[in-house]
């Protein structure tokens, strides 16, 4: 089979690789000429680790190669997986512009049998549009199969993620299609499990859900453990021992973010809302999540009386630790938050960029932690980086004018950083 994977994002990079590193030829096709050229030099467009390892790898060896003419790798390719964005459109649903840009090169372009795998996050009934499309745009007829297959890796640890799955979601009513599936995945070792499309397509918004659920539920507990005294680790870990509740996605802190689950609680709210249904529990994950850094940020306001004239060092811009993905980071809220209320703000993260619209005479990302914290009142760790994690917070509060310390991740050990002089601030972890 020639694989030909549309849309070189972290799903569609890491996916070409998987398959890469299985044997398998693979073509990488997108249409911004700059990202192709960076491609081939061997640059990734994004931070994800040990990726451009195994990128330098498949390319030495002629495994992976890329491509920006979508007539001609469509012409020449059996197995199309769609790795496109959908990112949210501001009613909250999914936009569909590249995936349906994708379903009528196919149409166009195709000549024979076409397997196209829509490994991309989309609603259900997604994969019926997708054929339609593909139909309306074909100019002569070839056989074609559309099958949803959809992608469980997270940011930061993708590739060990699609390496060792602990399960492949195949969506098809037609056992062709499977067949050649399970023949590309069957050097990974895990349950395969078959359905129709519309459940796969569920599959992954309910998975997304179901862990943003668990988030704001331990997240709206913590607020209740802070009140009265209780270590919310401590309950997550007891919960967790109990294999129907599981102990991951338990870890209290300032909230949600990145390009997935925002996104997809709001698409599947917005599915609910067309079928007329309503998904309050949902609902409810989002207001918490929401809401989740003030709950911080009234703690350091009362601490410090007022944040107008303070000088704050964030730390972390990333969603989470091992990518410079801002999407939809809770530090993003943050420093609006702190803009707001007039502080002056000193933004650090090993791999993230302050974007544009933050950045003001207020607001300035600085080369080093150290830099970040020279002068400043207080400091709200955002991001739970291994660099943070391991810090001299001991000499680092020397070049701090405060003592504020308020930790989003309840990462570090509080009594210890009293200790040294901090007043630090977690969520019911004291
Ligand atoms: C998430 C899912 O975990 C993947 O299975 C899925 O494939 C992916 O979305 C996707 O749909 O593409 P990702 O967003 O990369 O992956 O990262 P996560 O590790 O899930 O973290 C998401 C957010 O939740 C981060 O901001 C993280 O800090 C936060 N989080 C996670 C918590 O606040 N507490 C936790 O216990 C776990």
């Amino acid at each position: 089979m020639n694989i030909l994977i549309v849309g070189l994002g972290y799903v569609g990079m890491t996916t070409g690789l998987v398959l890469a590193e299985q044997g398998w030829k693979v073509t990488g096709l997108d249409v911004d000429k700059g990202k192709i050229s960076s491609l081939r030099q061997g640059v990734l467009p994004f931070y994800e680790p040990g990726m451009d390892l195994l990128l330098t790898k498949h390319q030495k060896g002629g495994s992976i190669d890329f491509s920006s003419d979508p007539a001609e790798a469509i012409r020449e390719h059996d197995a199309i997986f769609l790795c496109v964005g959908t990112p949210s459109a501001p009613d909250g649903s999914a936009n569909l512009t590249y995936i349906r840009q994708a379903a009528q090169w196919i149409g166009e372009y195709g000549q024979d049998y076409k397997m196209v795998v829509v490994k991309s996050t989309v609603p259900v009934g997604t994969q019926e549009c997708i054929s339609s499309w593909i139909l309306d745009s074909m100019k002569d007829p070839f056989p074609f199969d559309v099958v949803s297959n959809p992608e469980f890796l997270r940011e930061g640890s993708a590739l060990s993620d699609a390496l060792h799955p602990d399960r492949i979601i195949i969506g098809s009513d037609n056992a062709k299609p499977v067949e050649r599936l399970m023949n590309l995945y069957s050097k990974l070792d895990c349950p395969v499990f078959v359905t129709s499309p519309k459940n796969a397509e569920m599959i992954k918004y309910a998975s997304n859900a179901f862990l943003a659920t668990k988030i704001s539920f331990i997240n709206e507990l913590a607020r209740l453990c802070d009140k009265a005294g209780i270590q919310i680790d401590q309950i997550a870990q007891g919960i967790g021992l109990d294999p129907r509740i599981g102990g991951s996605f338990l870890k209290a802190g300032i909230g949600y973010g990145g390009s997935c689950f925002p996104k997809d609680v709001h698409a599947l709210l917005h599915t609910a809302r067309e079928q007329q249904i309503r998904l309050s529990i949902m609902e409810k994950v989002v207001e918490v999540n929401q809401t989740q850094y003030l709950v911080y940020l009234d703690k350091l306001e009362q601490r410090l009386t007022s944040l107008r004239g303070k000088t704050i060092a964030v730390l972390g811009l990333a969603f989470k630790p091992n990518t410079d993905d801002i999407r939809e980071a809770p530090s993003l809220a943050i420093i609006r938050h702190l803009v707001e209320k007039q502080a002056l703000i000193h933004v650090h993260d090993p791999a993230a960029t302050l974007p544009e619209y933050l950045q003001s005479a207020s607001v300035r990302q600085c080369a080093t932690c150290e830099d970040a914290l020279r002068g400043s009142d207080a400091v709200i760790l955002c991001t739970e980086w291994m660099e943070y994690k391991t810090a001299d917070w001991f000499n680092l509060r020397k070049l701090m004018r405060g003592t504020a310390f308020v930790d989003g991740r309840n990462v570090l050990d509080g009594k210890r950083l009293a200790s040294w002089g901090y007043d630090y601030m977690g969520l019911a972890n004291g």
